[in-house]
Parts: structure tokens; sequence; C-alpha cells
């Protein structure tokens, strides 16, 4: 089912970061889908920009590799009209010896409004929410939380079932060393999906039912029970030891293959948050299929970051706070 009209109802946007969805409200993670939705539009249109950021400075801080998140923050913001700066730790001062929040506050000096960081810290974009004054947008801070993963996977399934409340999502895989599943499991239990992890032992902790979420072990099982299913991938550079037996096993226990998309419900929706390895975690023709949002999922995700940095930069600017102006600023660049 591909949704209605984006909404005009106020959003009501008062924090300065977004750090994560476990302190996030329902009623703030529906305004940024809200928003969003209304973005969708502005993507669909010959020209694509919007004033709303004008004068404004992003700059993207990655210290771990990115093709999606990266990109589409930098696409976001160049579509809001700011001015948009990439810092490449590898190529940086950091080799010379200088810290990571001297380097940022480097970087607000040259007049950054939004930094959006990565990094293999879990916490560090908090960090450096206590050391600058500009907005922190986390990009995904080792295993803890991708915020905007969450709320585009969440906008993908808003999208393709109308709506999240009452679902059934079963997030398979490597849910231990994953952000991607921390953001989704804040994000559907605040939306009122039923959520089932699942996946080895030893990558799915029983402790994790303390979240508010089920767990089990057997994909078999589960799948005939659930209305999406978000396939994770096994993050061998977060390991520190082998926890499955081999590639070829996991991938038999617990791969996405034509045949157990057939065993599961008609409408059953594929999502995986990329990158994806084809005959790892789903096959090619799973991939590929009917029942796959994948490349919806990215096309979601550069809505749902110009979202965020509108929302932002509304209190940024301490004017802009709905998108009722975002509809504004969309008729008069038409
Ligand atoms: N899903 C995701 O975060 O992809 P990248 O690592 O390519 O940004």
């Amino acid at each position: 089912m591909e949704p209605q009209a984006a909404s005009t109802n106020p959003v009501a946007w008062s924090r300065k970061h977004l750090l994560g969805l476990e302190d996030l409200s329902k009623a703030e993670i529906t305004g940024i889908l809200d928003t969003a939705d209304s973005f969708l539009e502005v993507s669909s249109r010959s020209r694509k920009k919007v004033p709303t950021l004008q004068g404004r400075v992003v700059f993207n801080l990655f210290f771990e590799n990115s093709t999606r998140t990266r990109t589409s923050f930098d696409l976001a913001a160049k579509r809001l009209s700011a001015d948009t700066q990439d810092f490449s730790a590898s190529v940086s001062s950091l080799s010379k010896g200088e810290t990571f929040i001297d380097t940022a506050r480097n970087i607000e000096a040259m007049g950054a409004d939004v930094m959006v960081v990565r990094h293999p810290t879990p916490g560090a974009p908090h960090l450096l929410a206590q050391h600058v004054q500009s907005s922190i947008i986390n990009a995904g801070d080792g295993a803890h939380e991708h915020p905007t993963q969450g709320l585009l996977d969440l906008m993908t399934i808003r999208r393709k079932k109308g709506k999240v409340e009452g679902l059934t999502v079963g997030i398979v895989g490597d849910i231990s060393h994953s952000r991607v599943a921390r953001s989704n499991i804040w994000g559907l239990l605040k939306l009122g999906a039923r959520v089932i992890l699942c996946g080895p032992p030893t990558l799915v902790p029983r402790s994790m039912e303390r979240l508010g979420c089920e767990v089990a072990h057997h994909l078999d099982q589960i799948l005939p029970q659930c209305d999406v299913v978000n396939v994770l991938r096994i993050q061998l550079e977060r390991q520190q030891k082998a926890l499955f037996p081999s590639i070829a096993e996991y991938s038999q226990l617990y791969g996405m293959t034509q045949e157990r998309v057939r065993r599961g419900k008609d409408d059953l929706l594929v999502l995986a948050p990329g990158p994806i390895n084809r005959g790892v975690e789903l096959t090619p023709e799973v991939a590929d299929g009917p029942n796959s949002a994948i490349l919806d999922q990215v096309t979601n995700g550069l809505a749902v970051r110009m979202a965020v940095l509108y929302l932002l930069s509304g209190r940024m600017n301490a004017r802009r706070s709905t998108t009722e102006e975002i509809l504004g600023d969309m008729a008069a660049t038409k």
C-alpha cells in the first residue's frame, strides 16, 4: 500500500540534536515521518531544491566508511540549500595527534551549524554535543544507535503498510553488534509494533527481551507471523571472535531465501539496511524481488535526512517548525 498525502499537521520540535530514537517520544518520531513524507514530494519534482537552509553550514564528520548515510546527508543538505563540507578522518590532522573534540571545535570555529557524526565508539556524538554549540546528528555510533536508519525503516514500513502499530516485525541476524537493530527496536516499540529478534544465541542474547521485544532462534518458526522482516548484515568487523560455525551454516539457518519468502505472508515486506551481502543474509532473488523494499529505503532515507536537517534548522531559526512552512518553501520554488 502506498500512502496518503503528506501531513500538514504542525510538528512540535524543540530539540537541538538528534542522538538516538531511545530519547524521542512517539509524537516526535511521527512528526519526523510526516515531515519526511512532505520532502519526498520535493525529490519527485524537476526542481529539487528549497531555500530552507540557505546560509547554513552542514559538516559531515565520518570516522567510519559509509555509502548511503554520508551521501544522502550531503544531498539532503544541498537540496535544502545549505553549504556542505566533508571531513575525511583518514587525511585529517587526527594522524598528528589532534583530539576528536579539538577537531570538532575547530570545525565549529569555521561556522558549522550542524555536524553529522559517524564514529566507531558508542556515545561519541553525545560527547560532541557536550563540547560544541553546533547541532549534532548521530549518523551511527558503534553498536549503539543509527537513528536516521531507524527512521527511514519506519517510514518505509509506514508507506508500504499504511501503519506501524499492530504489525509484527522480525529483525533477523547479528543483533548484538547492530546499531540499526537498536534504533529499530526503540522506534518500532514506540509506534506500537510487536518486535521479534531472531538469530543464533551468540548474536541475539536473551537479555534483549528486557527492551520489550521477543527473542527467537528459529527463523522458520517466526516467519509466518511476520508482516515485515528486517535482515541485518553479519558485522564481522565488530566481532572479536567466531560467533557461529560458518557463513554457509548461518545462511542455511537465517538467510532470507525465495523459499522462505514463499512460506511467509503474501505481502511480507523485506527490508535490509545495506550494505547487503548477496547470498549471505539474503539471496539475490529476494533482494531484487517484489517483496523487497531495499531501494525504497534508500529513497526514503534522503527524505528523512532532509526532514531531520529541516527540523533542527527550525530550532536554529526559532521560527520554522511546521510542515506547512515546508510546503510554503516548496510552493515558492515551483
Ligand atoms: N545503512 C547504512 O548506514 O549504510 P552506510 O554504511 O553505507 O551509510
